[in-house]
């Protein structure tokens, strides 16, 4: 074990156990936890400007409804996040201005269009698919916080998943003009869905510390792949087609083939020039100073609280 690593710390992992906040920690290990979970949270109040972009023109009071609970989902899982980071010894309005200087990243999904009410059911479908893939594993995740947090995410992504397939099913199932929107919605989101997983393994460069400590529980490829396995059979029941003529069930591998994606675009959204990053950033950080207020009432309301008490 690393000089710096605690020895309490290596036997909490060797037990399969969980890392608390009062735990001695490597400073690595806090890093690298404050990084992945303020982006899971960043990631999370981003997402819900290009589902909220749809609640005023949902197609029906019951979609409107289904809706608004999922951006307000949404938001608590930022909220449940951040509060996990904070454990740590960071401050929320600290981790908001590394969000809004660029200095930590959010999720690549979110840089793209909501052009038709469609595209709320592939994001439901496929986007909150791939990421119950994702944050199953991270509620056996070595730190306490962060794993507890991800139970309840995970409960509440599988109503999203099942709301996004009953869109594109009731879609696929009507008018020949709505089952176009809801395959040119598939079409769309199937290779930005798949890079939510991350680089490849092997240009991975936080995946074998992240794995040594118990953080990622599996690779980006394996968890892809997973995705893939599970979403194929998914969009034959749905009567809509993938956009990779690649996929092939491989009995050999028990898995199915598919062709290699494109991470050139993952890199290029990475660095900013995705279809609505800058739209996302500006509307992130107006919002944030539009509250600017409502935050300031909340920390005098809160210091008029204490000198009372102190009275
Ligand atoms: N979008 C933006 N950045 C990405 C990315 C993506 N799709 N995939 C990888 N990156 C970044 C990583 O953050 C890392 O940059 P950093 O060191 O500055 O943080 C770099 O690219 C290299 O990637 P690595 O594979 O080495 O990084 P990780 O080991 O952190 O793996 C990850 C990336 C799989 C996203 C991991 O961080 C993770 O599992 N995070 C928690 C889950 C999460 O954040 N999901 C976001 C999806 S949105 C969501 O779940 C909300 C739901 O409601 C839809």
């Amino acid at each position: 074990a690393p000089a710096d690593e605690p020895a309490s710390f290596r036997a909490i992992l060797v037990e399969d156990g969980r890392v608390e906040p009062r735990d001695e920690m490597p400073e690595g290990y806090r890093k690298t936890l404050v990084r992945q979970i303020a982006q899971h949270a960043h990631s999370e109040i981003i997402g819900m400007q290009p589902e909220g972009n749809w609640v005023s023109r949902a197609p029906s009071l019951r979609r409107k409804a289904i809706l608004m609970a999922k951006v307000q989902d949404e938001a608590g899982h930022g909220l449940y996040l951040y509060a996990a980071a904070e454990t740590l010894g960071v401050d929320r309005a600290d981790l908001l201005d590394a969000l809004h200087s660029g200095r930590q990243k959010y999720s690549s999904i979110f840089n793209y269009p909501t052009l038709t009410w469609a595209d709320v059911g592939a994001i439901g479908w496929l986007v909150d698919g791939a990421a119950i893939v994702n944050q199953v594993p991270l509620c056996r995740c070595s730190y306490g916080p962060y794993a507890r947090a991800m139970v309840r995410v995970c409960k509440e992504e599988s109503f999203h998943q099942r709301q996004g397939f009953e869109i594109l099913h009731t879609l696929a199932h009507g008018s020949q003009a709505q089952r176009q929107m809801a395959q040119d919605a598939v079409n769309r989101y199937w290779w930005p869905s798949l890079m939510m997983f991350g680089p490849p393994d092997d240009d991975s460069p936080n995946s074998a510390q992240s794995m040594a400590w118990g953080i990622k529980r599996f690779s980006n490829d394996d968890l892809r792949q997973r995705f893939i396995d599970m979403t194929v059979p998914q969009s034959e029941a749905l009567g809509l087609t993938l956009p990779d003529d690649g996929l092939a069930w491989n009995e050999e591998r028990g898995h199915y083939d598919f062709t290699p994606v494109d991470f050139t675009e993952l890199f290029e959204v990475i660095r900013g020039n995705g279809p609505c990053n800058e739209q996302r950033m500006a509307h992130r950080v107006g919002a944030h100073e539009d509250g600017a207020w409502a935050r300031e009432a909340a920390a005098a309301y809160a210091q008029k609280q204490a000198q009372k008490q102190a009275q």
